[in-house]
């Protein structure tokens, strides 16, 4: 008989790249005889899957590890074994560091060694302890790490087809964590859509850290770029959403805008980070652009496709921040108008250049800017949502709704949307009357249930 499975627990901090990891981690250790489970106080593995972006996001590994020893405790009195990981960013960034300040953790596993995952999980169920495996191995780990089974699924999917970066702005610890620059081979990428595809996914959201950066090698033999694998994928069947994300201002290449005009698939929404107003800072942050390259692009982009809804990345307080420099990002805030923007203190990374940096901002000074910031995005966000208030939106229904007899899913401009009706319209894009809308969610009427869909491209 077969032994009874395992079941594994795996808790995800930090950004969309991590999700997409845990997945491929709950299924590498598939066979590895590991079943998901969302109690942590059953779980025979626990994977914590880190973020070290900010001190914040770092710190939250450790007050967690503190909740995992608990539950470790527990089990241990009840004769049970619980085995510890730490995977993610975290893990990369402090190695060994992590066993010796928390003995408890028996694995240690950067983003670069998933694939070794049944291995390493092997040694420690052996009883090895302190395993760290940190290093930037030569293999394609994407290669490596079993094809995602066909039976979840995920209306709206992630697909990873870039990683790392090389960029080293001097605030960011990725280039560090996540290593160099990688692109997926297209082949890859595409078998990977089919198989979502058939899954039930009718979105993909394709992930990268520097995503419009891709250049992965093309089936003719030569580089593609996002703009051509975007076109690629537009044409896999069921696919009828496409998005990205993180880009970088100084890769979105005229193709890729013009795509945002030419392809109906691929959505009006774009998070484009800029981070700092004035030019000074910017170049501090070793951003390689300025303000008015960040502008000029803001007005090509729209040119193309006047409704995108825009997103951003911005930092207050880096080192050196005058109020006259937080005040052109204010400026610059004011004249673009994000539909949504994400804010953040600095947080010096040890290790990062801009953590020597003289001319730190004292903490009252950044939140302050923080605060003042916030209220200005804000006031766009909600005039954003009181302008798709009374449009008529084709909505992606991804899931059950909160309230019994509701859906939920996201308008092009990616905001949810929930509305009374059947569940069989999940998976379904659906014509919705917009009536109300607050600052996290949209209410929609849908009209008569019947389906809508974008007229299919022609393949080829
Ligand atoms: N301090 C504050 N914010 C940071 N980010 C990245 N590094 C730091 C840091 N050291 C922000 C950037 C980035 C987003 C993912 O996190 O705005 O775009
Ligand atoms: Fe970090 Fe993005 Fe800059 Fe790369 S481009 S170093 S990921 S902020």
């Amino acid at each position: 008989m077969a032994p009874p499975p395992k079941k594994l627990h795996i808790k995800t901090f930090g950004c969309q790249m991590n999700s997409y990891d845990s997945e491929r981690m709950a299924e590498a250790l598939g066979p590895s005889g590991y079943a998901l489970t969302s109690d942590m106080a059953e779980a025979d593995l626990v994977i914590l899957n880190t973020c070290h972006i900010r001190e914040k996001a770092a710190e939250k590994v450790y007050s967690e590890l503190g909740r995992v020893r608990a539950v470790k405790a527990r089990r241990s009195s009840l004769g049970l074994d619980t085995k510890i990981a730490v995977a993610g960013c975290v893990a990369q960034a402090e190695g060994a560091a992590i066993v010796e300040r928390a003995r408890v953790v028996d694995l240690v596993v950067g983003p670069q060694s998933y694939h070794r995952l049944p291995e390493l999980i092997a040694e420690a169920e052996g009883g090895r302890r302190g395993i760290v495996a940190t290093e930037f191995p030569a293999e394609d780990k994407f290669a490596h790490l079993p094809e995602r089974p066909v039976n979840r699924t995920r209306t709206s999917a992630f697909l990873t087809v870039q990683e790392g970066c090389d960029k080293f702005c001097t605030f960011c610890v990725v280039p560090y964590t996540r290593g160099a620059e990688f692109s997926r081979p297209v082949a890859a990428i595409l078998a990977e859509a089919l198989r979502l595809a058939g899954a039930g996914s009718r979105e993909l959201t394709l992930l990268g850290q520097n995503v419009n950066a891709y250049h992965g090698l093309g089936p003719d033999g030569a580089p593609w770029s996002l703009a051509k694998l975007i076109k690629r994928l537009a044409q896999v069947p069921d696919i009828e959403r496409l998005r990205y994300t993180t880009s970088h201002p100084r890769d979105m290449d005229d193709d890729l805008i013009q795509l945002h005009a030419d392809e109906p698939k691929l959505m009006p929404y774009l998070h484009l980070p800029f981070q700092a107003g004035s030019d000074r800072i910017l170049a501090a942050m070793n951003r390689k652009h300025t303000v008015r390259d960040y502008a000029e692009l803001i007005g090509r982009i729209r040119k193309a496709r006047p409704d995108i809804a825009l997103s951003t990345d911005i930092i207050v307080g880096f080192p050196g921040e005058t109020d006259a420099d937080f005040e052109a990002t204010l400026e610059l805030v004011r004249a673009t108008r994000f539909a949504q923007a994400f804010s953040f203190k600095y947080s010096a990374r040890p290790g990062t250049p801009a953590a020597d940096m003289a001319g730190q901002v004292p903490d009252a000074v950044a939140r302050m800017r923080l605060l003042t910031l916030q209220a200005l995005i804000d006031s766009h966000a909600r005039a954003f949502v009181q302008g798709t208030i009374g449009r008529k939106l084709p909505v992606l229904f991804e899931r059950k709704g909160r309230k019994p007899g509701q859906i939920a899913g996201r308008s092009p401009y990616h905001q949810p949307v929930h509305g009374d009706g059947p569940e069989r319209l999940i998976g379904q894009i659906v014509e919705v009357d917009i009536v109300a809308g607050g600052p996290n969610s949209l209410t929609g009427v849908i009209k008569s249930g019947f389906a809508w869909r974008e007229p299919r491209q022609a393949a080829g």
